[in-house]
């Protein structure tokens, strides 16, 4: 079933007691997105951007306010549920590559695919995997791969489930800026031919410029939103 806002947030708080007074990193967002939207999250260094990505995929419970995601709430889910909702729903590629260093590239992309039941978890894997250009690099580790190429792998391993949502912190932030370009072609191809729904974080305006809608964060809040097309000057069509 498709939803039609695949995320929505409402007044989404998120405080860490500090020594003497609380630290407020998110102080009320109010967030739609339509089902199959690019989304660029952009703001300077500690405004909140991965702290709301960690509300969105569970990995962070909020202090206040409602996460809707896929037409399920995931602010009241235990870990046990809220790691079957991720494994079902959602994909996240993060700044590191975050590979399991003992296993070959097909192995990181298959084994998660595998504990989540799937019988022909090795060739998904292995269709991933060429579907990002690295049908030559199956069998390596992620030690003898390149920074572009682990990142090829992580993201192999984020779509191969074929996940509503793909959520991405700084894909490119540790890539130099020819192997960056290449990773933002992919992300954006697989986006072309699988539909997914995306959410990017990113300093990089080239990136953002790619995406139907910028979120800019500031302090905790949405600041403003750019619709595609305004964001450069041009009129929205
Ligand atoms: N577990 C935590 N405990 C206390 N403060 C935290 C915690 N996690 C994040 N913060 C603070 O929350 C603020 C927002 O952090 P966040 O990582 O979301 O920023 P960001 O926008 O992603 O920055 P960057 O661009 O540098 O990655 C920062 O001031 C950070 O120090
Ligand atoms: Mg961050």
């Amino acid at each position: 079933m498709t939803v039609k806002n695949i995320v929505e947030l409402e007044n989404i708080h998120l405080e860490f007691k500090g020594e003497g007074h609380d630290v407020n990193i998110l102080r009320g967002i109010d967030l739609t997105i339509e089902t199959g939207m690019a989304i660029a999250i952009l703001g300077p260094s500690g405004s909140g951007k991965s702290s709301l990505m960690s509300v969105m995929t569970g990995l962070e419970k909020v202090s206040r306010g409602q996460i809707t995601i896929a037409g399920e709430r995931i602010d009241n889910l235990n870990e046990d549920d809220m790691a079957l909702f991720r494994r079902d729903h959602i994909g996240i590629v993060l700044q590191a590559f975050h590979l399991i260093p003992t296993m070959t590239a097909l192995e990181n992309v298959a084994v998660p695919l595998e504990l989540a039941g799937r019988r022909d978890a090795f060739e998904i894997a292995e269709q991933s995997l060429r579907d990002v250009g690295l049908g030559h690099r199956l069998d390596h580790y992620p030690a003898q791969m390149s920074g572009g190429e682990q990142q090829r792998v992580a993201i192999a391993r984020a779509v191969a489930p074929r996940p509503e949502i793909l959520f991405a912190d700084e894909p490119t932030g540790n890539l130099d800026g020819r192997t960056g370009q290449s990773v933002i072609e992919l992300i954006f191809s697989l986006r072309e031919k699988l539909g997914t729904t995306m959410i990017l974080i990113t300093h990089d305006p080239e990136l953002a410029r790619k995406c139907d809608r910028v979120l800019y964060i500031q302090d905790g809040l949405i600041e403003r939103i750019e619709e595609a097309g305004t964001a450069n000057g041009k009129a929205a069509e």
